[in-house]
């Protein structure tokens, strides 16, 4: 399956990304950049700028970033190497197939599973169908809504389906992988039987399952399609398919079921998918970062519904996305909620969405008591730990602040507090030293990496050794990407250095500092490069770090770059003149 490196640069090499992007949107000429409207937000003047030359977008309102590659995966929902394929064909590029021993076997599941969706369509629409299509509409999800989703029935027969897949031609075992039939001891039978049907697809829109309710009061009352090799749970989300273009301009809302997905749908909400009754996943967020960073969590008002928005907290920290919780008063579901009290009532709760972390904090106020010390010190024990994961300096702040107020203690001592990194904190590996001095140390870190990027000729050992030291996560990533290519002696190519970098937030910033070049001169880059080195080596904790690796590069003999390093360290951030 995989492709060789040479041809993904190829490919990216004689893809015109203006050519492509304009398929999409029109483009025009400014400057040396072709500019539009950003597809992945909505907006009225265009800020999203493609350059051609460098072969990466970049949106200047939403962030947005990639390269022709990226771009495709993101509007289309391809696969990276679907995406490579796709535009290799229509560039001419052939690309060697692995041999494989016949059909991928994954192509005829997928042919099994969309034979039993004509299946259930076919029953529902007939004769048989009475009874489900009374259902459906009794909770008032016939006709368009209905046909949006491809809602099915299975009726209540043992070998309805089976029957069906044989005189269709597709093979038992087909049928059997792809999780719509069971075997027994001879023969098989039907898993979903007496019940709707909502097929489940994936980001392109192929079905990957079902999900089943039963109408006629049999147990359990959701039955879904087993994990398959095309259908995982916790990577898949119900609606998606449908609702992903609406999300880059309106956010994500996540709910549970099927039939408040379909619910919110219905009443115009066509940016909401759905979990399928799983537990909020890594995977989950990731397949809708492509198109936002907002998601709208619709959680139950019940404890269950509380703790499980809390650990969709301690995913989303991570994923460095602002996740939001909608609370529907009246303790309904989003569906009965939108029945009972309409579309308005649902936009104003949305509206009011408050960010998970506050929902976190305040929540947790009111399960402590905070007059007393020990309170205080359960509160601070418990929200440490996510705090300190919250990788921006000034949102991770604002949240400080709160807690010191809640507490009634100075907030210096929440800040003590973050400074001791423990629990997650400490096995996510992620360094706390820029709560401490938060201002100057991103700052001087970015300037070292906006000259490096603008003059690749003033790299040198002890840029890499400061910019091991960068206490920023993302700066460090995308430094030690940019100097890797740089110390192989490759041109800066933004475009194939987006691709190595696997997140979001740095390819952003790769994006950032190579793009915005054009209008970026600097006077005197060797002395800004000087300046800002010395600040970065001359910071709390990591002046600790510096001495260290200048004692390792002392023991490895490399004392010339051990002096310059201690030089800048000790005439500090003085200025020449
Ligand atoms: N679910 C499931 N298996 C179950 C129960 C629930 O997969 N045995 C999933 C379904 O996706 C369901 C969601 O969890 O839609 C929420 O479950 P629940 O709140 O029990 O049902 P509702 O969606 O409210 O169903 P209904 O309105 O039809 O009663
Ligand atoms: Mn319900």
């Amino acid at each position: 399956m995989s492709i060789p490196k040479e041809k993904i640069d190829e490919v990216r090499e004689r893809a015109n990304i203006v050519q492509v992007i304009s398929e999409y949107l029109p483009l025009t000429k400014r400057g040396q950049n072709h500019l539009g409207l950003c597809p992945f937000h909505s907006e009225k003047t265009p800020s999203f700028t493609v350059s051609e030359t460098k072969g990466i977008y970049y949106c200047f309102g939403c962030n947005a970033t990639g390269n022709v590659i990226t771009f495709l995966m993101k509007r289309d929902g391809m696969s990276f190497p679907d995406a490579v394929r796709s535009l290799a064909k229509r560039y001419g590029i052939t690309i060697p197939e692995v041999q494989r021993s016949g059909p991928d076997p994954r192509d005829l599941i997928y042919q099994a599973l969309r034979a039993s969706m004509e299946y259930f369509l076919r029953e529902l629409k007939g004769p048989g169908g009475d009874e489900a299509r009374e259902y459906i509409k009794r909770r008032g999800f016939e006709g368009e809504i209905a046909q949006r989703f491809n809602l099915g029935y299975a009726p209540d027969l043992w070998d309805g389906l089976s029957g069906f897949l044989r005189k269709k031609g597709i093979a038992d075992a087909s049928a059997l992988s792809s999780g719509v039939v069971i075997k027994k001891e001879k023969g098989f039978y039907d898993r979903f039987r007496g019940r709707v049907i909502f097929p489940i697809t994936d980001v392109r829109g192929r079905i990957v399952g079902f999900g089943g309710r039963s109408i006629n009061g049999k147990d359990p009352k959701y039955l879904n399609s087993p994990e398959s090799q095309v259908f995982k749970k916790g990577e898949t989300l119900y609606g998606f398919y449908q609702a992903k273009q609406q999300m880059a301009s309106a956010g994500a809302i996540f709910v549970e079921g099927y039939f408040d997905l379909l619910a919110l749908h219905k009443h115009g909400f066509t940016n909401a998918v759905a979990t399928m009754g799983t537990a909020l996943t890594k995977e989950h967020l990731r397949l809708v970062k492509a198109y936002t960073n907002t998601v709208y969590a619709l959680f139950d008002s019940d404890a269950a519904g509380r703790n499980a928005s809390i650990r969709a907290l301690d995913i989303a920290i991570d994923e460095e996305m602002d996740l939001r919780a909608v609370t529907l008063k009246g303790g309904k579901d989003p569906d009965e909620f939108l029945v009972k009290f309409g579309a308005e009532a649902m936009k104003e709760a949305i509206a009011k969405a408050e960010p998970l972390m506050e929902f976190f904090l305040k929540d947790l106020c009111g399960r402590l008591d905070l007059k007393t010390p020990a309170g205080k010190r359960k509160y601070l024990d418990s929200v440490v730990p996510m705090l300190s994961r919250i990788r921006n300096v000034a949102e991770r702040g604002h949240y400080a602040a709160y807690v010191a107020t809640v507490l009634n203690i100075p907030q210096e001592s929440v800040y003590e507090a973050l400074k001791i990194p423990r629990g997650t904190a400490e096995k996510s590996g992620r360094g706390t030293t820029d709560a401490v001095d938060p201002k100057g140390a991103r700052l001087s870190e970015l300037t070292v990496l906006k000259v490096m990027a603008r003059h690749p000729e003033l790299f040198s050992e002890s840029v890499s050794v400061a910019l091991e030291s960068f206490s920023d996560p993302v700066l460090k990533k995308a430094g030690s990407i940019i100097a890797g290519s740089i110390s192989q002696a490759k041109p800066l190519d933004a475009a194939s250095l987006m691709d190595e970098a696997d997140d979001e937030p740095t390819r952003t910033l790769i994006a950032g500092l190579l793009i915005k070049d054009d209008d970026g001169f600097i006077e005197d880059p060797a002395r800004m490069l000087e300046d800002s080195l010395k600040r970065v080596m001359n910071k709390g904790n990591i002046k600790e770090t510096t001495r260290r690796m200048i004692e390792r590069l002392e023991e490895m003999g490399r004392t010339e770059v051990a002096s310059d390093i201690r030089k800048r360290m000790s005439t500090g951030a003085k200025r020449r003149s």
